[in-house]
């Protein structure tokens, strides 16, 4: 099957991201949020970071311009119904997944595939909230999305060959590198990754050092581009919460216990970066 055309479920960070990267590949992209400003806020986000590579001469001024034409944004869940992928990138919640997987199996056409961006939650388990489980499959992108190289695909228990394959070669047309998964909590990437910042959280709570230190220890010390509590500002505090639940849950070992620093900081709304405060201050 040939992908001609995507939709994007969620205009967050993850959403606009992937909007971006499919746009600049030269796919028609229907974004879709259900709020006007969090669609009006992704354009803005998106035209910044084109910018960027504009003003580094990574770009021209036509391959921008391009780019932008081929986002048109909606409120409207239905306009996803002549995309040929759809990737939902939703807030990471199990019951809203589901409930947007049901409404993405009645609005796409026949045929569509639906992918999900899903940090940690089974893939087999929101295929079953469809019709067309052979057509449902993990799409996971890592933040921020025009720089990163991965995909991580994720085939649930009922994913197709043909659908595997038409994703594996949309990934490669974005310029990704996918890496076949199998479907298990976090997957791969947030199964190493996620309980490396927890315990950044639990360190920086016990006060073993403080967060500019933490982080410059592991930059410094094993060459991370940034350290772990700024990663968790980068990533969210939201969605670090999320995938730690998912793997306590999933696994039931009481090594996945969320930090309770972590918790407490998403009950006060520190978010990191999208909220300006998390383990560091953004203007
Ligand atoms: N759009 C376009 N370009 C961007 C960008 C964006 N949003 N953000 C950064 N860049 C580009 C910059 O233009 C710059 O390009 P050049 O090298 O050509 O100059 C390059 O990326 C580096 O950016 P900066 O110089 O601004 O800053 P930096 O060197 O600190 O890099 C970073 C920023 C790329 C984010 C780097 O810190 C990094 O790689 N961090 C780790 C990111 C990571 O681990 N991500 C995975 C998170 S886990 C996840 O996403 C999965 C999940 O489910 C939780």
């Amino acid at each position: 099957m040939q992908i001609g055309s995507i939709g994007v479920v969620g205009a967050g960070t993850m959403g606009n991201g992937i909007a971006q990267a499919c746009a600049v590949a030269g796919f028609p992209v229907t974004l879709t949020d259900i709020a006007q400003p969090q669609l009006d806020r992704a354009i803005k986000n998106i035209e910044g970071s084109l910018e960027r590579l504009v003003k580094k001469e990574k770009m021209s001024d036509d391959a921008r311009n391009t780019a932008l034409g081929k986002i048109t944004t909606t409120t409207d869940l239905g306009a996803i119904g002549s995309s040929d992928l759809v990737v939902e990138a939703a807030t990471e919640h199990l019951p809203l997944k589901l409930e947007i997987f049901g409404k993405l199996d009645a609005a796409a056409k026949p045929g569509a595939i639906i992918a999900s961006n899903t940090s940690s939650i089974s893939i087999t388990k929101l295929a079953a909230a469809t019709k067309r489980a052979d057509r449902v499959i993990g799409m996971h992108f890592f933040n921020p999305v025009p720089v990163m190289q991965l995909i991580e695909l994720i085939r649930g228990l009922q994913t197709s060959d043909e659908t595997y394959q038409a994703v594996e070669a949309v990934s490669k047309a974005l310029g990704k590198t996918p890496v076949k998964v199998r479907n298990s909590p976090g997957f791969v990437v947030n199964r190493l990754l996620c309980p490396m910042i927890n315990e950044a959280v639990f360190a920086f709570s016990e006060g073993l050092a403080t967060a500019q230190e933490i982080d410059d220890a592991m930059r410094l010390g094993c060459n991370h581009p940034i350290g772990p509590l700024a990663l968790c500002d980068l990533i969210g505090l939201d969605v670090q919460l999320a995938v730690m639940q998912v793997l306590f849950e999933g696994f039931k070992d009481p090594k996945y216990r969320p930090a309770p620093l972590l918790v407490e900081m998403v009950e006060a709304g520190y978010l990191g970066r999208k909220t300006g405060r998390g383990f560091h201050t953004y203007g």
